[in-house]
């Protein structure tokens, strides 16, 4: 995978932080992601890191790492983004390296297109009386559309979503309540007829007259004037 001019993989130890903030950890699992294969192919830039997704065990901390925060030894997942920014997690002994590894990108940008972009209720803050609304999850069987499905329901929402029929009980089993093909022409009239043409969260031509936000993963723009879309980029830099 190393070439001349081609960014570097994720190597066996990580470094999060920057100077004395830092810890070097090293590398147990991985997970990949769609953006591990679009910096090759998009970004080729001196110094980028290939991989996000990491779990291991600190093995060296810098001077200004409190001790409370972290120590030797530790077992930790987190998140490596570009060259600026990292995130780091402790690892509770009951979970697996390789489940820890999943915890970045799709769970991160989950959570920031529902509670920063959306302005969703969190899990741990919803009021006593939720209004019974739908959000509409397209490719729910994404590995951050089963995030996506399973904060959304813990926040009180009705799950619409979308997937291969192979997929429809994984997602059903997540927590979705209605679920259509999304290479099937008439799923947006279906979306359209159990939502009474009332979604507020959702994609363009799924939406009611009266518009709503769509949280986007990739780079799309609505035509309909109602309907304001936000290309959602995971931002770690507003969680160091
Ligand atoms: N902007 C950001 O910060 C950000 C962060 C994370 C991800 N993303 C982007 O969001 C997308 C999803 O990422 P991910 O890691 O969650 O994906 P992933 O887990 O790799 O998604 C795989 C799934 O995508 C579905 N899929 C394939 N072709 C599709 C199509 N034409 N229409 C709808 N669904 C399709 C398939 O579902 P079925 O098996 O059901 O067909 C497949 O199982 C990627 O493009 C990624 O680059 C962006």
């Amino acid at each position: 995978m190393l070439e001349d001019n081609l960014p570097t993989m994720m190597k066996a130890l990580v470094t999060t932080g920057k100077g004395g903030c830092g810890c070097l950890i090293k590398v147990h699992s991985v997970a990949q992601n769609p953006t591990d294969w679009k910096t090759v192919a998009l970004r080729r830039e001196e110094g980028n890191i290939i991989g996000c997704d990491f779990s291991g065990v600190v093995v060296k901390m810098g001077r200004e790492v409190p001790s409370e925060l972290r120590f030797i030894g530790e077992r930790v997942a987190g998140i490596v983004h570009g060259a600026f920014c990292s995130i780091t997690l402790s690892l509770p002994d009951s979970w697996s390296f390789e489940h820890g590894a999943q915890l970045g990108v799709a769970c991160f940008t989950a959570c920031q297109c529902l509670y920063q972009y959306l302005h969703l209720p969190t899990p741990l803050g919803i009021p006593e009386s939720v209004p019974e609304e739908f959000i509409l999850v397209w490719s729910g069987a994404t590995s951050t559309g089963q995030y996506v499905i399973q904060f959304a329901k813990l926040s009180g929402l009705r799950i619409i979503t979308t997937c291969s029929p192979r997929n429809f009980d994984l997602v059903k089993s997540l927590g979705a309540e209605l679920v259509f093909d999304y290479a099937d022409s008439y799923t947006f009239k279906h979306i359209l007829t159990a939502t009474q043409g009332r979604l507020t969260m959702a994609v363009p031509k799924s939406f009611g007259e009266s518009g709503g936000n769509l949280a986007a993963l990739l780079p799309i723009k609505s035509h309909i004037p109602s309907v304001k879309t936000e290309w959602h980029f995971l931002n770690l830099s507003c969680l160091c």
